[in-house]
């Protein structure tokens, strides 16, 4: 099957941000041009794009647009005031994954390198060029989690997963889910059961799409169904990916992993988690530093269009939780597998990124 491209710069320098609107998915595949940096912002914080790498992406593209007002003046303060204030900008859309931060200082010190020695427009041009490096890295890393992952699933095995880490969360192949694409790829008869993913329905929406696609076994079951397919002896391995990595192995993804975790180690149920070196933030010390986005209380009581809850009613709506390291397994990243989930084994796989 042809691979998902979630994103993609159209055009030259001049050009623009396309990607899927992923709230239009499954029922329509609609894709929309970002011209401006204000649309990307709010692409990002609306979740048509999402999932910690195509975010990280997004807001790489999303610098060139931003500086497409200034490429072609002639003041380097003005450019690099441009600069600065579409990264700032661009950081206040989501806060957890830290891609999206990791993408931002990529950004600016590959611009901050040429600072005095290249004019605005060529900046610009080697911004653009860094942002599609971004976007092609990403295709290679989630290969390589899916290599390596693979061998961690058995033959004939039940896998549960959680939200979207699939083509549509990344470059494309995805994380958690090019673990399971790759497996299956290699001859290996998986059935997967997807976690619906309350309150915007990532597993309902997209997961089940994605691997319909290609054609895998995909059972969707709501959140609330995980602990007792796992005590019905359905599950043989849980796996998820990631929007950060604390030092010590803590793991930020969507809320409802925490929990899933807790029941694979009720059932001994192996856990694991796949994320690129650009989801770990080794300047945390542990997960309990990671920022939790609080998101609007309406998806809770007004899902897709229809009430279901009472007017005022009060709501807490935090994004994401975090697993603790000692329920994980096996973290699975682009350089091999991390096990057992400890700080040096850690620092010794994932050269230090920058952070938020
Ligand atoms: O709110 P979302 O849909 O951006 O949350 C995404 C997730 O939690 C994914 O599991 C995570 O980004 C890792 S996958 C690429």
């Amino acid at each position: 099957m042809k691979n998902i491209e979630t994103l993609h710069w159209v055009g030259k320098q001049d050009g623009c941000l396309r990607m899927i609107d992923q709230t239009r998915l499954p029922l329509e595949f609609v894709e929309i041009e970002c011209r401006d940096v204000e649309a990307v912002w709010e692409a990002v914080k609306m979740l048509r794009v999402r999932g910690a790498p195509a975010i990280g992406i997004a807001a790489a593209y999303g610098v060139c647009v931003g500086l497409q007002t200034v490429s072609n003046c002639q003041d380097e303060a003005d450019f690099f005031g441009r600069l600065d204030e579409v990264t700032d900008y661009l950081a206040t859309s989501r806060p957890t994954a830290v891609n999206l931060f990791w993408a931002l200082e990529r950004m600016k010190e590959t611009a901050g390198q040429f600072r005095g020695k290249k004019s605005p427009a060529e900046i610009a041009a080697i911004l653009l060029a860094e942002a599609k490096a971004i976007h092609q890295e990403d295709r290679r890393i989630c290969r390589a989690m899916g290599r390596h992952g693979a061998k961690l699933l058995a033959d004939g095995s039940g896998v549960l997963t959680h939200c979207n880490t699939g083509g549509l969360a990344t470059a494309d192949y995805g994380t958690a889910l090019a673990v399971i694409f790759a497996a299956a790829e290699s001859g290996k008869r998986l059935r997967v059961y997807a976690d619906e993913t309350r309150p915007l329905l990532q597993g309902a929406r997209l997961t089940t799409w994605e691997l319909m696609q290609r054609g895998i076994d995909v059972t969707l079951i709501c959140d609330s169904m995980a602990a007792w397919v796992m005590r019905e002896g359905r599950v043989q391995a849980v796996i998820t990916g990631a929007d950060r990595i604390a030092a010590n192995g803590d793991a930020a993804n969507k809320i409802g992993t925490y929990g899933l975790a807790l029941s694979a180690a009720a059932h001994d149920i192996p856990f694991y988690v796949a994320a690129p070196a650009s989801t770990f933030d080794l300047s945390l010390a542990d997960g309990g530093a990671i920022p939790i986005e609080q998101r609007d209380p309406a998806e809770v009581t007004h899902g897709f269009g229809r009430q279901t809850a009472p007017d005022g009613v009060e709501v807490y709506n935090p994004a994401f939780d975090v697993t603790p390291a000692r329920l994980i397994h096996t973290l699975i990243s682009e350089h091999g597998l991390i096990r057992p989930v400890t700080r040096e084994k850690i620092a010794e796989t994932i050269a230090p990124t920058p952070a938020a």
